[in-house]
């Protein structure tokens, strides 16, 4: 070999050197974090990507910016990751998407440490096995436009400082085991009105009043134990498009209600809701519509789409009538009563002519 193919080949050895590390677009801060995390997760195999002699932006499960080449992202899904959120998800200072979705094996709290993401627009830990309560540091996370805490084993109150994060788009918090009043301060979101997601807790009490003030795009409410009026969460200038408060035990009158004509689902079922269906209503194009197991009554009014529904819509109320539901009982026993003289079965030929005159008065 001579000196100049010798000088040739140390030069591609060192090249190939530069390049490697050049390409390695990873921080090494990030990257030490994300095998700290690995570690305390004992390297489990959806991590399996995750070897430290490789780009870390290459890895799966995570993404980096690309201009500053932070790790932005983290999100883990549907594996088997028994164990804790590491505390270390809290040192990926750039992190914008955290998620821990799907992993049912995964316990503990809401990791504290994630209080330091300040960053963070997308939060969902959901379908996991977490416990303890929603934590109220959450509301310092002032970037945050979606938050889901659903399908996990939180327990007691809902913390109102909720209601300061002003870039929120969705709030969920559906399928746990919330107790507790919804807080006053969700009817003052300042900034964006989150849609609302709390059903399938325990959540009791009266529905603060003030949450009438917001203009929910979607506020579910369903399968909690609140009480008393909901009619406040109503209004004609609004532009609510779901709204879910079944299996509850609202008591209010329906007839004064007006409906958002954007409403396109509306569900009521299965809580003590009286009064009649206002005809308002035959004005808006629903494509779902429950009230079943109410104490509603009178005429289902005629017209928009409230006779496309079967009858499953309607049933087990007080006394609602008209289709989809039988005609109603007071025209039927008027016209009954009207045609009594001409469907006299043959026994009543020998009343007295007193007592057919009673049943002829109107
Ligand atoms: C959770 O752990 C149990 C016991 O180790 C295992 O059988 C199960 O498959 C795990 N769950 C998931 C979703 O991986
Ligand atoms: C969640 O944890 C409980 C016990 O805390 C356990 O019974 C249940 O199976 C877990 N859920 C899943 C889906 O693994
Ligand atoms: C987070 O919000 C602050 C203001 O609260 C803002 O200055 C910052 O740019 C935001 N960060 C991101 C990544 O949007
Ligand atoms: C709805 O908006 C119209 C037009 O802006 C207004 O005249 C009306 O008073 C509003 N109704 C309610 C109940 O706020
Ligand atoms: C419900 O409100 C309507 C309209 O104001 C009223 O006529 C009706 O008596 C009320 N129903 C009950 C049961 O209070
Ligand atoms: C509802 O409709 C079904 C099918 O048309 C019918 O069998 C049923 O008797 C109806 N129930 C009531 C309560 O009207
Ligand atoms: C309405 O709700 C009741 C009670 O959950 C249910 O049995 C019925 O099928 C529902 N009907 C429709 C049309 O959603």
């Amino acid at each position: 070999m001579n000196t100049n193919s010798t000088l040739l080949l140390s030069l591609l050895i060192f090249s190939t050197l530069l390049h490697s590390s050049l390409s390695d677009l990873c921080n090494p801060n990030d990257k030490q974090v994300l095998l700290k995390i690995k570690k305390a997760l004992n390297n489990p195999y959806i991590l399996a990507s995750w070897n430290p002699d490789t780009d870390c932006c290459n890895w799966y499960c995570v993404a980096c910016d690309l201009t500053t080449n932070r790790i932005n992202s983290l999100t883990i899904f549907s594996g088997d990751l028994p164990g804790q959120i590491p505390a270390e998800v809290g040192d990926l200072p750039y992190l914008e998407t955290l998620e821990f979705h799907k992993l049912t094996n995964l316990t503990g709290p809401i990791q504290p440490s994630i209080v330091k993401l300040k960053n963070l627009k997308f939060l969902r830990l959901s379908w996991t096995n977490l416990s303890g309560s929603v934590p109220d540091f959450l509301s310092q996370l002032n970037n945050l436009t979606f938050l889901d805490l659903s399908f996990n084993d939180l327990s007691g109150s809902i913390p109102s400082s909720l209601s300061k994060l002003q870039n929120l788009g969705a709030l969920h918090l559906d399928r746990n085991k919330l107790t507790g009043p919804i807080p006053d301060s969700f009817g003052a979101f300042n900034g964006q009105v989150p849609s609302l997601y709390l059903s399938h807790n325990q959540l009791s009490g009266k529905i603060p009043p003030s949450l009438g003030n917001m203009d929910f795009n979607v506020i579910d409410l369903s399968r909690n134990k609140l009480e008393d009026d909901a009619s406040f969460l109503f209004g004609i200038n609004k532009t609510t498009q779901q709204l879910d408060v079944s299996r509850n035990l609202l008591a209010f009158n329906l007839s004064k209600v007006e409906f958002p004509t954007s409403l396109i689902s509306l569900d009521l079922n299965h809580n003590k809701i009286f009064g009649s269906i206002p005809t308002q209503l035959t004005s808006v194009d629903l494509q779902f519509f429950n009230v079943s197991y109410n104490r509603l009554c009178g005429q289902i009014p005629v017209g928009g789409k409230l006779q496309s529904f079967d009858n499953s819509t309607y049933f087990h109320n007080k006394c609602l009538c008209g289709a989809p539901l039988a005609g109603c009982k007071l025209m039927t026993t008027r016209l009954e009563s009207k045609s009594l003289p001409l469907e006299t079965p043959p026994s009543t030929k020998h009343f007295a002519p007193g007592s057919r005159t009673l049943a002829l008065k109107p």
